[in-house]
């Protein structure tokens, strides 16, 4: 079943990756010391348990995936999910159900920002639609779970280029750009991975504890790297725009 919204060309990729990343991070958390247990793993945008999508992903939804890597690891853990659809969400809370008891979920994005904690561990993944409104709504659960948990990471999935498509349209109220999510919200340390396909799939990952995140092996650069500056550049701005920034020069037709 391919349900919309959910499946695209690089859900393989994304699921994938995130899947290795988390267990990664999972990793690190669980060796720093007891009092920051439990992980928090927080996922905003749940989507519905399972997924079975044309590029071949056959599967568990990320905070599924999660739940699976609990039981694995024996961790302590709360999760924390919110699915919008009643149908994603009913099936959302079956899959949870057969890894795990300690799971809430809500209704809306919103209701998953936490309580103000300066001690606990863990992640905050975003995975919104490819929406404007979405976006939106991305940057301010980043802006205020950056201050209400300071300890807790956050890792966005977002295509670039839709950002810059709903900017370029002058019939779109829109003036975010990529590394808004960099400047506004309240982290140290930021890592981009080499973004994939035409929509400049990428993931960007914010901490203020410099010692999980980098990640050169998978592509996953800090954006005060080099490598990490270039392809943050390159996902930031369009190209008419990296036109006028390198060399003053406007493109035809803009
Ligand atoms: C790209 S999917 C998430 C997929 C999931 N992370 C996975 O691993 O497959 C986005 C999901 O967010 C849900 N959604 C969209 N807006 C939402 C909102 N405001 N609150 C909660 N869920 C929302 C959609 O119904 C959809 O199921």
């Amino acid at each position: 079943m391919c349900v919309d919204g959910i499946c695209g060309k690089h859900t393989s990729f994304k699921q994938l990756f995130f899947s290795k990343f988390i267990e990664h991070h999972i990793n690190v958390i669980n060796n720093v010391e007891s009092r920051f247990k439990p992980y928090l793993y927080i996922d905003p945008f749940g989507g519905p348990g399972h997924i079975s999508c044309k590029d071949g992903y056959d599967g568990p939804v990320s905070s599924v995936r999660v739940g699976q890597l609990m039981i694995q690891y024996n961790m302590n853990y709360n999760i924390v999910v919110a699915e919008k659809n009643l149908t994603s969400a009913e099936k959302l809370k079956d899959a949870l159900g057969q890894y795990c008891s300690n799971f809430t979920i809500k209704s809306d994005a919103m209701e998953t920002i936490p309580s103000h904690d300066n001690y606990r561990f863990g992640m905050m993944y975003l995975d919104p639609p490819m929406t404007k409104d979405s976006f939106s709504l991305v940057e301010e659960l980043m802006v205020q779970t950056s201050l209400m948990m300071p300890r807790l990471d956050l890792l966005l999935y977002i295509g670039a280029n839709w950002i810059k498509r709903f900017r370029g349209n002058s019939n779109v109220e829109f003036s975010t750009f990529l590394e808004d999510f960099t400047n506004k919200v309240n982290k140290e340390f930021w890592v981009i991975k080499q973004q994939v396909g035409g929509n400049q799939y990428t993931f960007l990952a914010g901490t203020n504890y410099k010692g999980w995140a980098e990640w050169g092996k998978e592509y996953f650069y800090s954006t005060d790297d080099i490598r990490g500056k270039k392809i943050m550049f390159r996902l930031n701005y369009s190209e008419p725009e990296r036109l006028f920034i390198t060399t003053g020069m406007v493109q035809k037709g803009f």
